[in-house]
């Protein structure tokens, strides 16, 4: 909740500004008091009429009034805020304040503001992808900036992409985690887990490989929603595209064997581990040191089991927390069941492909969590929703094991 903190909105130009009213009103349905700073730009995709009425502030665009002189400070604007969070944040205005220009409110307001900034790019995924804004990005996050990812999807030109802003939901979810309760976020301080994500390469040769479909996104949004927790977290990475969250330590590995010898090294001095990575179960007997020629033969190569990183793990695993993944093709319960009991975890998280919106490469997730005392089946969720109920369950595992 964000009971009695003050939030600086900052609206720029984007088609996205829309969703600034249903981010301003989820804000202050959480309790948050919101101030409303625009760009003019901004005023031509979401009218000051409708952020006022919403934020029930009058909406501050220029440095100073012009019907009575009366000055906008930007000063007691970022003194008054707890957080500044620019969303939507434009190229333009990425660019700008990467580089310290200050030729409107909204950026001579982020120049001055001494609380945590937070920005949630918009763009067409061209303008987000290209070097330069890239770079920018890079040079805010270096600065102390905040940026919440853009997610994959359909853009306002039809092109489908990265560029798109984060839900409002996620937006505000971030803003709580950032200043919301003293007490989630310190919850899990002192603790250290091993998170395993993403799928991992197995070499048949030096261009080609053994791999499957995971992104690593469910595993990333756990890693973070710990990380947010207080926790030093190892990420152990397979082949992913996504950002380190923040506060996260990540190992890259690519073989099934490189993720079980830096999951194993982590393991020893950690509180638990969520085996969340999509790990080969074989790799090829022998790799090739040149690339292979085709001939017009069919070929076979031959493949043996890769080790089980989790059942490892499960068998030294002491007071430790454990959770496991299971992804089945179909309904899946006795499966899943089965492995929570051979790999020692103290619970699994079941997805089923069959559930529309969940599995690989998408935002949200349909699962259902297993233990020993029996089931609960989640709604469809984001995945940093799945990810925030995994930890709150690893939480009241470590308080009874205590
Ligand atoms: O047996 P299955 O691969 O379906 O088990 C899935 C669970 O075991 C996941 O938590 C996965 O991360 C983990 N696993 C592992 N090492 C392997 C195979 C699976 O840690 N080699």
């Amino acid at each position: 909740m964000l009971k009695g903190k003050h939030i600086l909105l900052g609206v720029t130009g984007s088609i996205a500004a829309y969703k600034a009213a249903m981010l301003c009103r989820l804000l202050r349905t959480a309790g948050a008091e919101v101030k409303v700073v625009m760009t003019s730009t901004a005023k031509q995709f979401i009218t000051p009429l409708t952020m006022a009425t919403l934020s029930k502030n009058p909406i501050l665009v220029e440095f100073f009034n012009p019907e009575n002189g009366e000055w906008n400070s930007h000063i007691s604007l970022g003194e008054w805020a707890d957080c500044y969070l620019i969303a939507p944040a434009t190229a333009n205005t990425i660019a700008k304040m990467a580089h310290g220009v200050a030729d409107n409110l909204l950026l001579t307001t982020y120049l001055s503001a001494r609380c945590r900034t937070v920005v949630a790019p918009a763009m067409d995924c061209d303008m987000f992808a290209h070097i330069t804004t890239q770079q920018n990005i890079e040079t805010l996050r270096q600065h102390g900036v905040l940026v919440i990812d853009s997610p994959e999807g359909e853009l306002a030109s039809g092109l489908s992409g990265k560029g798109r802003m984060a839900e409002p939901e996620d937006i505000v979810r971030y803003v709580e985690a950032l200043l919301g309760d003293e007490k989630k976020r310190s919850s899990l301080n002192a603790r250290h887990f091993v998170v395993t994500a993403g799928a991992t390469i197995e070499a048949i040769d030096p261009v080609r490989f053994i791999s499957n479909h995971s992104t690593g996104k469910m595993g990333y949004a756990i890693a973070e929603a710990l990380a947010r927790r207080g926790a030093a977290v190892t990420l152990v990475s397979g082949r992913t595209s996504l950002p380190t969250p923040e506060g996260v330590r990540r190992v890259d590995v690519l073989s099934a064997e490189q993720m079980y010898e830096a999951t194993c090294e982590a393991f020893a001095s950690a509180d638990g581990a969520v085996m969340c990575a999509a790990v080969a179960d074989y790799t090829p007997e022998e790799v090739a040191d040149h690339k292979i020629k085709k001939s017009d033969d069919d070929m076979c190569i031959r493949l043996r089991r890769t080790k089980d990183i989790a059942a490892a793990l499960g068998t030294v695993k002491g007071e430790r927390v454990m959770v496991g993944f299971a992804l089945e093709s179909d309904e899946g319960t006795e499966s899943a069941e089965s492995k929570l009991r051979r790999k020692n975890f103290d619970f699994i998280v079941l997805n089923s492909l069959l559930d529309k919106g969940a599995g690989f490469g998408v935002d949200t997730n349909k699962v259902t969590l297993i233990d020993a005392a029996g089931r609960e089946a989640l709604p469809l969720m984001r995945k940093s929703e799945v990810a925030e109920a995994i930890a709150d369950r690893i939480e009241s595992i470590l308080k009874q094991k205590r």
